[in-house]
């Protein structure tokens, strides 16, 4: 296979637009300026400012490689001149009040309009006030949040007209001047008090049928909103309507609504649904739109299919415990050509036990059989130093449940990786994360779990008879992110202790180590408690797989394999939104090449399902589309796949995710290359992963709004020849790929497509 990546893509993109109907509300995002230093003459909307710099809002000055304010604390002063237009006024259903809504400012904020002084730090200037607010001297300023409101008919406004707002900020010391990244003017009106909730419950699905509940909540006092209810479900390609309803709703003042509506719909292409409240005598209508679930997996057959990776490592004598993932019909029976003495086999459940005291590579056959078929897998037991050779699979306790973890909520989601199915495609590691530590250890030393976890022996068998692993978290520093125990001087009691658990499993996290290595540029001290935790584990008689987390302090994917990690985060903590996904997710170029079999980036767990970080679970904000690119990228980049949901709460559009064989095998790939990104322009972005049969994987992806329609010359992705093209996904090969492939991409979505020379 050719490997030139050469560049010359021919990438024709189209978009196909969607009208969103939103309120008037005017975005102060761009065109701010910025000028060092104090002059009351900077508040006056004459006053010549061409020569001051252009500044983001979002981040503090200092981060914005504006040289004289790099570490500059002191007083500095903004401006932005905007238009306002009539119209926002006009269209308002209340044009009642004008709110500026700048956001927080650090420190000590002054802001004017149009010359005359609005408001001191968050508090609204008018009459009565306006010689007793004082500007400095307010040690919390900073966390205020600015939002001004005055009455739209108030002198300080130009209507029609250009007007100017002046910031002037003293930054105290730390980070300085507006931080929050979208500062707008909108009029006070119906989406102050009336919010549309499409996003807290999930679309059931049940075949092609879909059940959605949406809520709404009016916090007016005396103001009920009726009007006309639409739902429109269209699909992105085409714009055709698969569904559209309208009905008449009202929701009182002070009062709540709950809608519930069901619809039927081919639930194997993207689409996206609409939902449009046009209240009465309201000039624009209350719009929220939502990319709907629909299911590209298909069902795996009913005979047995064995997927999963293709070798397994393990240290000479250390206990072994391996799940043979088979989905296909129960009972299944479990048969292995070839086992090397010490590992025995369960043929009801089909797991390996036992431990082999020789090194070496031991290939053997999996067998899995019911009544219908069966299947058969070549797979190798590798005997030697390196474990966990492939990208780890499982659960983390962190992104549903946070701090709240306990025995009983572990024990659930492990049983519910088996009872989904999950466990059938080699998903296997149930980690608890931060939250399990009790307050003191014992006289002599040992670390103790928590109320919320009676017994650690009795929940790892718990976990191991049920085939899967238990994984568990702590700190190099004396206490962990959460405030709970760490490992600091104690770190071979508690790898014993956690031997003694039969944990298999240890994510450490840097958290209060920061008090012990302030400095972070120096390499050596960065790795030093890592390396004390490696010689405490290498002192026991299990294997436990070890998980860097210090968000990729001093280039750790550099080293942490030779401090020997199996692992190791490269980025901070992810969250459920797509701004999160695009940064951590796409911004794993930076780390390329460095993935090895037991050698893992780790872009962080996984948002898909019902997440939360504590007691209470919402579904995952990432649309449909946002969730396939999410699997996708984790699967080219062979990074670590660790759940961060409430598996017990999964529907079939979750668990449909998570069980593409053909998806799972490229991040299961024994090669485990991570993919190259070798093209982003133009809101396209392309990823190729090698793997082991000299095949190609080749991700696009979308990252505009928008659907794209692509057409791209193979030569440019470093393809020359001909080729079997699969659409993983869909698992269906694709006809008549000759020297270029067109495609449609969905808003944020992605195709993956495994490119085989004929
Ligand atoms: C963070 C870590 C998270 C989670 C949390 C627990 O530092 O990045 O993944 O482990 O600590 O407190």
């Amino acid at each position: 296979m050719k490997k030139q990546f050469l560049l010359l893509l021919a990438v024709i993109i189209t978009a196909c637009s969607s009208p969103d109907p939103g309120s008037d509300i005017i975005s102060l995002k761009e065109g701010w300026k910025i000028q060092k230093g104090d002059n009351p003459e900077y508040a006056d909307p004459q006053y010549n400012d061409t020569k001051w710099t252009v500044i983001e809002p979002g981040r503090p000055w200092e981060t914005q490689n504006i040289n004289s304010l790099v570490e500059y604390d002191g007083y500095a002063w903004y401006r932005i001149t905007f238009f306002l237009p009539e119209d926002i006024r006009k269209n308002s259903y209340f044009g009642e009040e004008l709110q500026i809504t700048l956001g927080k400012i650090d420190d000590t904020e002054q802001t004017y309009l149009n010359g005359e002084l609005l408001g001191i730090n968050n508090t609204l200037i008018d009459e009565a006030n306006r010689d007793s607010i004082i500007f400095e001297g307010d040690p919390k300023a900073y966390s205020y949040f600015r939002n001004y409101i005055l009455p739209a008919n108030d002198e300080r406004i130009k209507w029609g007209e250009k007007n100017v707002i002046a910031i002037r900020v003293h930054d105290h010391g730390g980070g300085g001047g507006m931080v929050s990244p979208s500062p707008t003017i909108s009029m006070v009106d119906i989406k102050e008090y009336l919010s549309m909730d499409v996003e807290s419950d999930p679309f059931e699905i049940m075949g092609a049928h879909y059940t959605k509940n949406i809520r709404f909540k009016n916090d007016h006092e005396k103001q009920d909103f009726a009007g006309l209810l639409t739902i429109k479900a269209s699909r992105y390609t085409d714009g055709k309507v698969l569904y559209e309803t309208s009905e008449r709703i009202m929701v009182k003042a002070n009062g709540r609504y709950e809608h519930l509506f069901s619809f039927s719909s081919p639930n194997s292409e993207s689409f996206k649904i609409e939902y449009i409240f046009t209240i009465d005598e309201a000039d624009y209508p209350v719009y929220k739109f939502q990319g709907a679930p629909y299911i590209l997996t298909p069902p795996a057959p009913e005979e047995p299919r064995i997927n999963g990776a293709d070798v397994f490592g393990v240290r000479p004598g250390h206990p072994l415990l391996y799940t043979i993932p088979v989905s296909g019909n129960r009972p299944m029976t479990f048969a292995v050509e070839g086992l090397p003495d010490g590992i025995t086999l369960d043929s009801i459940n089909g797991f390996l036990r036992g431990s082999v005291k020789q090194e070496g590579d031991y290939t053997v056959t999996l067998i899995a059989s019911n009544n219908l078929g069966e299947d058969k897998k070549s797979f190798t037991i590798k005997v030697g130093d390196a474990i966990q050779l492939t990208p780890p699979m499982g659960w983390n306790s962190w992104n549903c449940w946070g701090l709240s973890v306990s025995d009983e909520k572990v024990r659930s989601s492990a049983k519910a990786m088996v009872e989904s199915g999950l466990v059938n495609y080699g998903w296997s590691f149930m980690n608890i994360d931060d939250g399990w530590e009790a307050e003191k250890r014992t006289g002599s030393g040992e670390l103790l779990s928590n109320d919320k976890f009676p017994d650690m022996n009795a929940l790892s068998d718990y976990i191991h008879g049920l085939g899967l692993k238990l994984g568990i978290y702590s700190s190099p520093g004396p206490l962990t992110c959460g405030g709970y125990l760490g490992s600091y001087q104690h770190e071979l009691k508690d790898a014993r202790t956690w031997a003694r658990w039969e944990i298999d499993y240890l994510k450490h996290d840097w958290c209060s180590y920061r008090l012990i290595c302030p400095d972070h540029d120096d390499i050596e001290e960065l790795q030093k408690p890592y390396r004390i935790m490696r010689a405490s584990l290498d002192k026991t008689d299990r294997d436990i797989v070890y998980s860097l987390c210090q968000y990729g302090m001093g280039n750790v994917s550099e080293w942490g394999a030779d401090i020997g990690a199996n692992l190791w985060r490269t980025t901070g903590d992810i969250v459920d939104t797509w701004e999160s996904l695009l940064t951590i997710g796409f911004g794993q170029y930076e780390n390329t090449s460095h993935n090895k079999p037991g050698q893992f980036n780790d872009p962080d767990m996984m948002i898909l399902g019902w997440v939360g970080w504590g007691p209470n679970l919402h579904p995952t904000r990432l649309t449909a589309d946002e969730q396939y690119t999410h699997v996708s990228l984790w699967c080219l980049l062979s990074a670590p796949l660790l759940l961060g949901n409430d598996l017990s709460k999964m529907d079939d559009f979750t668990i449909s995710l998570l069980t593409n064989h053909e998806i799972l095998a490229l991040n299961q790939d024994p090669l485990c290359k991570q993919a190259d990104r070798v093209y982003v322009k133009d809101d396209i972005q392309i990823w190729t992963k090698e793997l082991s049969d000299g095949s190609l994987a080749v991700g696009f992806f979308n990252m505009d709004n928008e659907v794209r329609a692509i057409q791209i010359a193979l030569e440019a992705i470093g393809l020359g020849g001909e080729y079997l093209v699969r659409d993983l996904w869909r698992q269906s090969d694709i006809d008549e790929v000759k020297e270029e492939i067109e495609l449609r991409l969905m808003p944020h979505g992605v195709s993956l497509l495994k490119f085989t020379e004929l």
